[in-house]
């Protein structure tokens, strides 16, 4: 393929990945959006596999690569649960940034790559090398690390070092020193030291920073690391002199980081301090994600008839989806029941809580896989101030996000995170399997409310359940 060729190929490319990300903002549009994604994806690897830059004999090698590491993507595709999908999206992440790491030692040591450059030109390439290995070292540490935590195999609890932001202030400054030695050495010998240790103390910013970060607040770390890979993949790009992967990097990282503001405001966190790590800490230590909580009062349990009458009464329902849900795959279910009370004319909405799940989006994936209308699925912007006026809300599966103590207790470790009001409606019924605790490890005085109701079970099994009773 001749390089003009390549280039109208990688322009057309671009073209799709913007429209790919318009059409990602919207329900109605995603599915095209994911298509003039994948289209554009399949054009830019053709582009540079046949473009100018690789040679006949270069071949076999990306053939064999694309051939090993398009079989474990497929494979971890088809076999990843949906809930072990951010997990799956941390790892993802952490290969950019180990990927962008590689190429940029290979990029220092390879003589040819650096062929061609003098003065100015020497310097900036030198710079995109420092830089480049730098923001590659820090995604993959924090990448790893963000794993490890959301699937448990890392402790959800924030580790705050003493003086943690003068450790990353010293750690910041040795990079910057080391900089001006890599800039100045005149071979790849005398550069190798200085570039070894700022991607070891790049390594450890990566591990520190996300090591701060307490479990309730981790949904702000997988988007901003999903900011960071995309700011690899374009340091890469600067590095191989790839256009079409700058400009895809750009796309991901500021689209990554205008998600992490999102994220910010929906759980009332400054985005500097989620940059610097540690933040949404208090001094009081979280039980860990998951565990037991501390029994504050006494709960009402309801059976599923009684669940089916309170919602065979009702006027208006809100239901309420969360992490429970997607565990127990009971989206479909929950459909059934909703199609069902409509059909009875009943006013049913759903509230859906920007951090709700595990990932963003979590729960619109779930509720548009099992064909819920969008334009009964709604922000909780949009549907907090309807509660009181509401009959019945239904919580399945879901716990912090629908916590007053994120409003009423300033101590609590996800004080100020704005929540779905639910216990403001007539009856609030919670779906869950135990008292255990959601994410951020805390206790739910939602539970202990005189309107609310306990129905204990797997959420599919009791759902179906509901929606024999409401049948009958
Ligand atoms: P959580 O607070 O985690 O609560 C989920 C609840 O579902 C648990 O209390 C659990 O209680 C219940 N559950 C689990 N399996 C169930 C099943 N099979 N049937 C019925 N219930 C089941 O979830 P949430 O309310 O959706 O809040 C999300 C939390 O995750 C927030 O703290 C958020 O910060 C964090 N987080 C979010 C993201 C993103 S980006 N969305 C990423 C990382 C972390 P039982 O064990 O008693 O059943």
């Amino acid at each position: 393929m001749s390089s003009s060729l390549a280039t109208v190929a990688y322009i057309g490319a671009t073209i799709l990945f913007v429209l790919s990300l318009g059409g990602l903002s919207n329900q109605t549009t995603a599915l095209r959006g994911n298509l003039y994604g994948m289209v554009g994806m399949t054009l830019a690897v053709l582009a540079t596999v046949f473009g100018p830059q690789v040679t006949a004999a270069g071949l076999p090698w990306i053939i064999g690569a694309m051939v090993i590491g398009g079989g474990i993507g497929l494979y971890a595709a088809r076999t990843v649960q949906m809930t072990q999908m951010p997990e799956l999206v941390a790892l993802m992440h952490s290969m950019v940034g180990l990927a962008a790491m590689l190429v940029g030692f290979a990029t220092f040591i390879d003589p040819t790559a650096s062929a061609g450059f003098e003065g100015a030109a020497k310097t900036i390439h030198e710079l995109e090398i420092y830089i480049g290995i730098f923001i590659g070292a820090v995604t993959f540490a924090g990448s790893v690390i963000a794993f490890g935590k959301l699937s448990g195999r890392v402790s959800g609890s924030p580790v705050l070092l003493p003086g943690r932001h003068w450790l990353n202030l010293a750690g910041l400054l040795v990079v910057i020193y080391f900089g001006g030695v890599f800039m100045q050495a005149h071979d790849v010998q005398a550069g190798m030291l200085p570039v070894i240790v700022m991607t070891i103390v790049a390594l450890l910013f990566g591990v520190h920073m996300v090591m701060a970060i307490g479990g309730a607040d981790m949904p702000v770390v997988v988007s901003m690391l999903n900011s960071y890979s995309g700011w690899a993949a374009a340091a890469t790009g600067f590095m191989l002199s790839n256009d079409l992967l700058i400009v895809v990097g750009a796309l991901v990282g500021s689209s990554g980081a205008i998600l992490s503001y999102i994220m910010c405001n929906a759980m009332n966190r400054s985005f500097i301090s989620v940059i610097a790590g540690g933040f949404g800490t208090t001094s009081t230590p979280k039980p860990a994600a998951g565990g037991a909580a501390q029994p504050a009062g006494e709960v009402t349990p309801v059976t599923a008839l009684e669940t089916a009458d309170l919602l065979r009464d009702a006027k208006s329902v809100i239901i309420v989806p969360g992490y429970g849900m997607a565990v127990a795959q009971a989206q479909h279910t929950v459909f059934e029941i909703t199609k069902f009370l409509r059909e009875k004319g009943v006013n049913v909405r759903f509230g859906i809580h920007p951090v709700a799940g595990r990932m963003p989006g979590h729960m619109n994936v779930l509720l548009a896989e099992a064909k819920v209308p969008y334009d009964i699925v709604f922000e909780m912007d949009e549907l907090n101030e309807d509660f009181p006026d509401t009959d019945v809300t239904m919580v399945i599966g879901a716990n912090d996000i629908v916590n007053p103590s994120a409003q009423d207790d300033p101590s609590s470790p996800i004080a100020g995170m704005p929540v779905l009001e639910v216990w403001k409606a007539k009856t609030s019924i919670v779906m869950k399997r135990s008292m255990a605790s959601g994410y951020a490890g805390v206790d739910n005085p939602l539970f202990y409310k005189d309107n609310n109701r306990m129905l204990f079970g797997d959420a599919k099994k009791m759902l179906d359940e509901v929606l024999t009773a409401l049948k009958a």
